[in-house]
């Protein structure tokens, strides 16, 4: 008799892991599925986020951000630091550390929630009398699982340029980039989005000379007009990444040691260039390899995402899909609450996630992190909108922080007041994001957040000029 549950998640990245923990903590039988291996061979829990995405990154960017101060920004704290030295195996060391540290986590979590946890490639097999059989072929057994509900966790991969597979020797993808066991002196990344972008600054911090090659004709086009503008000339002016957008890739042939590429610039010229490592971060897609037997008509759309309706229902019976796998932005917050309110639908419950109030962070030095629409949005859809900017220049907190560029931006309706889009380039901006979603969340007003003490010295006072801003009385301006 095969193992019995009421629900399986298949996945166990930041969508799949905490669905199955709110499963259990509503009290069902569950069960979740997971094939990740860490380089060392063994199962690791957490999916893309915790073993090769958010977390390892995030611990790169601090390491490299670490010596940047040492190098550019002590002195003028009156600190000089002389025989620095920065050791890559022991960085990468720490990385891995906080990647075992949150991973081994989700294992303790799982025990504590009494989350049945299997190791291998999970496939739906079929549904028989209302209960899904599930495969899980691990490496030395196959067995097969049977529950009322399944949840599809099965996140994304990355996408590599045609004819050019990631070799993570000189062909990176996200994992590789991660793990340059040595600072390249030439790296070239193609792609400036959110990867390009922070894989890019670990890097050149750490003495690489980076070239970014970007497709679309503009910078960071999703985001604010003004904090594209604002972050293309911090990375290029005060980092020294170069930044080439409007190309186009003509050929890249890796060689023994290094790669060439060849492309034609946003004026035509066509340009050779020699890198020691390129990064391919071009976006990434929907992972479903063999998810479901022949028999499972699994809805795929024409991109392969599973589709879902608003609730993240597919249209198989008791068949849910959650995180990358589905529409929507590739982020493990907007995966980890879709889990949750999948786990709570299935009790019977009818819980809301609010798509229009899902914050973007990018962790570059400054960050950038934005939440609801931005002013070419509103100008498109015609919304008539006050504007209210406020810069970190002037802010105590972040003179004292020695952390000056940047601004808040609040976007609010010009009739109703109400804050349709906060933009954010600067210190801890993915920290004061959150003042902004709880506004929106609870449908605030411009003057809502010009009226709230915010404390002083503080980097949020910054957002509260920019609300006082929407109606012109900025205080220090
Ligand atoms: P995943 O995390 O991809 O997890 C899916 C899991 O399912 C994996 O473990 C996979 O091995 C497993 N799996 C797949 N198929 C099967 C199968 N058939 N059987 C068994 N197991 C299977 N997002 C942020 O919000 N903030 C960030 O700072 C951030 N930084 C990132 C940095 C990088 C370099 C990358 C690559 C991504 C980053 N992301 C970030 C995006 C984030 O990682 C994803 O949005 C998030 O991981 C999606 O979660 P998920 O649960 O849908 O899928
Ligand atoms: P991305 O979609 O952010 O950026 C890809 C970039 O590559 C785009 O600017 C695109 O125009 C460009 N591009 C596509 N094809 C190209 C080509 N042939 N030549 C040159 N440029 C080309 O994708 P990325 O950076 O791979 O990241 C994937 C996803 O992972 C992100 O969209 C995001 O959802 C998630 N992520 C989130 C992070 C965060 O929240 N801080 C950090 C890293 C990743």
């Amino acid at each position: 008799m095969s193992q019995q549950f009421d629900v399986i998640v298949i996945g166990a990245g930041p969508g799949g892991y905490v669905a199955a923990i709110r499963a259990a903590q509503l009290g069902f039988k569950t069960a979740c599925i997971d094939e990740f291996k860490s380089k060392e061979g063994k199962p690791s829990l957490g999916g893309t986020c915790l073993n090769v995405g958010c977390i390892p990154s995030k611990a790169l960017l601090e390491s490299s951000e670490n010596w940047e101060r040492i190098e550019h920004k002590f002195a003028a704290h009156g600190i000089t630091v002389e025989g620095a030295r920065f050791d890559i195996k022991k960085m990468l060391e720490r990385k891995d550390g906080i990647v075992d540290k949150l991973t081994g986590g989700i294992g303790f979590l799982f025990k504590k929630n009494k989350v049945t946890s299997l190791f291998g490639h999970g496939k739906l097999l079929s549904n028989k009398d209302g209960r899904w059989q599930v495969e899980v072929a691990g490496a030395d057994s196959t067995e097969v699982v049977e529950a009322t509900h399944v949840i599809l966790a099965t996140g994304s991969v990355p996408r590599a340029l045609p004819d050019l597979p990631f070799d993570n020797k000189l062909i990176l993808d996200n994992e590789g980039a991660l793990s340059i066991p040595e600072v390249p002196k030439k790296l070239g990344v193609i792609g400036a989005g959110v990867i390009g972008l922070e894989m890019g600054s670990v890097w050149k911090r750490l003495g690489a000379d980076v070239t970014i090659l970007e497709a679309a004709p503009g910078f960071l086009l999703a985001a604010d007009e003004a904090i594209a503008k604002e972050a293309q000339k911090i990375f290029t002016k005060d980092l020294g990444l170069k930044i080439n957008t409007g190309i186009k890739i003509a050929a890249i042939k890796p060689g023994k040691s290094n790669v060439k590429v060849t492309y034609t610039d946003s004026e035509g010229k066509d340009i050779n260039e020699t890198f020691d490592k390129l990064i391919v971060a071009v976006g990434r897609q929907p992972n479903t390899w063999q998810l479901a037997a022949d028999g499972v008509q699994l809805p795929l759309d024409e991109r392969g995402f599973v589709v879902v309706d608003g609730n993240c229902r597919t249209a198989l019976p008791n068949l849910w899909a959650v995180g990358d796998v589905v529409r929507g932005p590739m982020l493990a917050h907007k995966a980890s609450e879709e889990g949750v309110a999948v786990a709570e639908r299935i009790a019977g419950q009818h819980p809301h996630i609010d798509f229009n109030t899902v914050p973007w962070v990018i962790y570059t030095s400054p960050e950038m992190a934005w939440v609801g629409k931005t002013e070419q949005q509103l100008k498109k859809e015609g919304v008539e909108y006050r504007k209210g900017q406020f810069p970190f220049g002037p802010n105590g907190r972040a003179l004292g922080l020695g952390e000056v560029a940047g601004f808040v931006k609040m976007l609010a309706d010009a009739k109703t007041d109400r804050i349709l889009g906060v933009h954010i380039i600067g210190p801890f901006a993915s920290e004061l994001i959150a003042e902004a979603v709880v506004a929106m969340e609870f449908n605030a007003s411009s003057e809502d957040i010009a009226r709230i003490v915010h404390a002083h010295p503080s980097l949020s006072e910054s957002l509260h000029e920019a609300a006082l801003g929407v109606d012109k009385r900025s205080l220090h301006s």
